[in-house]
């Protein structure tokens, strides 16, 4: 077997369950992954992801119809379960035939579930852990997603190494897609025989030439290293912050002082509980927007994940995925040019 043909069976099961060339999903981004970028991605061989996000169902419908008339390849929708209209959202990819939906942002209804699957939609849950894994393949999840808090965006505690160790041996049922921390092909790889049926990456993406992010969330994104993209910082075990991995910036800082205002108003009785929580909760409010949209670097949400370091260049989609793909087989092939040495030396 030649290295095309070991990564072909390696995520077989992966680009069978994608209808793709290669079982790499462009992990749903907010104001990012939007048609330009899905289109690009699934046109480029991979899996373009909608992120539906906050918009109502009519923008949803128009940003799907977009996307059909960039690419004729397979692509999903992410959906965010607690969305006030989720019920409607479904109802638009019904309407549209889409294939396949992604349920992200808690754990989905099992009637969210149940309702695609009945209109031939394909569902992906994300699992935190191995019990919630097991509990979505029940609830009829078709596919699971794996993200370690490595990745960009909204997070969970633990590591996609410790993540994929917990999950892949134990999860053979349906196909399992690794995310979070990954932007290499040798990452890929590992992942692939470590039993994944395919990878998803965001930040890797953020600075293609289709993404429609501002020159200046590129530029900063070009500029900064695997330790700047940190973890949101809760300052009181009592008022909670939303787990989120960004570069660190200008309202990184802002968002402590808030957080001690608010907790301070709190304690002399100038705000209840709830207030000061929502004073908390407030402040990233629209934030991502203001930095992918309006290229506010300084007071937006810069969400980027620790590979943001290995982010060097603009580059299209394309390239993008070729060079992954490109490494994928510089690995496997190093690896068969050994056993072959090994045989020939025994
Ligand atoms: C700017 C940004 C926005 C994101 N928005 C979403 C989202 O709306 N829904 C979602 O499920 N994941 C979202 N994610 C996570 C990505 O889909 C993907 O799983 C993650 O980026 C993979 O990890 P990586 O950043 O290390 O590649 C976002 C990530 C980033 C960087």
């Amino acid at each position: 077997m030649n290295k095309q043909q070991h990564l072909q069976s390696l995520w077989q099961k992966g680009t069978e369950f994608l209808n793709t060339k290669y079982a790499i999903m462009g992990g749903a981004m907010s104001w990012v992954s939007e048609h330009n970028l899905v289109s690009a991605i699934s046109n480029a061989g991979g899996f373009g992801v909608i992120a539906c996000g906050s918009m109502t169902p009519d923008l949803l419908d128009k940003e799907i119809q977009l996307t059909k008339n960039m690419t004729s390849k397979s692509f999903g929708v992410n959906l965010i379960t607690m969305h006030p209209m989720i019920d409607e959202l479904i109802d638009i990819t019904i309407q549209n035939n889409i294939s396949h939906v992604v349920l992200a942002g808690g754990l989905p209804k099992s009637s969210a579930i149940k309702k695609l699957k009945e209109n031939d939609i394909k569902v992906m849950c994300f699992a935190p852990a191995l019990s919630l894994a097991k509990r979505l393949i029940k609830l009829g999840a078709d596919a699971l997603i794996i993200e370690g808090m490595e990745a960009g965006g909204h997070i969970g505690p633990v590591a996609t190494s410790v993540l994929a160790q917990e999950i892949l041996p134990n999860i053979t049922e349906v196909p399992v897609f690794v995310a979070g921390g990954i932007a290499s092909g040798a990452a890929i790889v590992s992942y692939l025989n470590m039993g994944a049926s395919g990878c998803q990456l965001g930040t890797r993406f953020v600075c293609s030439h289709e993404s429609i992010a501002h020159p200046n969330l590129k530029a900063t994104f070009i500029k900064a290293n695997a330790r700047d993209a940190i973890t949101s910082v809760q300052v009181d075990p009592e008022f909670s912050v939303i787990p989120v991995r960004a570069i660190a910036n200008k309202a990184t800082d802002e968002f402590i002082e808030v957080q001690m205002e608010a907790i301070a108003q709190y304690k002399s009785g100038e705000l209840s509980k709830a207030e000061a929580q929502l004073k908390i909760e407030k402040f990233w409010a629209g934030a991502l927007k203001r930095a992918v949209i309006d290229g506010d670097v300084e007071n937006g949400s810069l969400m980027a994940g620790q590979t943001v370091g290995m982010v060097t260049k603009e580059q299209s989609t394309q390239e993008i995925i070729d060079e992954l793909i490109q490494q994928c087989e510089e690995v496997l092939g190093n690896s068969i040019n050994l056993k072959e040495k090994f045989v020939a030396n025994a």
